[in-house]
């Protein structure tokens, strides 16, 4: 089946079988590797994007439900001069990455509970990460940095 969509704000096209999960099509059909396959079942987040603004769990919607959508990948969440965002850079400056699996999943799911609640408090937030996985279990400086990154200060109740 052939496909048309926008993704971080360009037009693509290209073809995917009816079976062809989102995530597949990202990162096969198009080349978008940030955006990882941990589980392929649901459970982790790694493969979270936004469609039509909305977060979503790239491995739990076929390729061909996303035709005609607007994609978001992490490869389209950098400024403009291709530097990192705020989100970004907030999760360097406070660590909150170790291998960096769960990262991309991490920041579009940031991203999302942002633009929803610009000043979520740490309860929100830990909540609203709830669907994503860190194997690394890095979760206290993933918080303060989606804390930082709503420029509210990163002392945790969890301390
Ligand atoms: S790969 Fe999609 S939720 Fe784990
Ligand atoms: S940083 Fe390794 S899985 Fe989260």
């Amino acid at each position: 089946m052939k496909l048309k969509m926008h993704v971080n704000g360009r037009e693509v096209t290209g073809e995917a079988e009816g079976r062809t999960l989102l995530s597949a099509f990202l990162r096969d059909g198009l080349g978008l590797t940030g955006t990882h396959i941990g589980c392929d079942t649901s459970q982790c987040g790694a493969c979270t994007v936004h469609v039509n603004g909305r977060q979503v769990k790239s491995c739990t919607m076929f390729a061909i439900e996303a035709d005609g959508a607007e994609v978001t990948t992490i490869e389209g969440m950098e400024n403009a001069d291709g530097s990192l965002s705020v989100l970004q850079q907030a999760f360097q400056d406070h660590h909150g990455l170790q291998c960096g699996f769960c990262t991309p999943g991490m920041v579009m799911a940031a991203a999302a509970l942002l633009r929803e609640i610009p000043q979520p408090t740490e309860a929100q937030i830990r909540a609203h990460l709830d669907g994503n996985i860190c194997r690394c279990t890095g979760y206290h400086n993933i918080v303060k940095a989606i804390l930082a990154a709503s420029g509210q200060p990163v002392a945790m109740a969890a301390e």
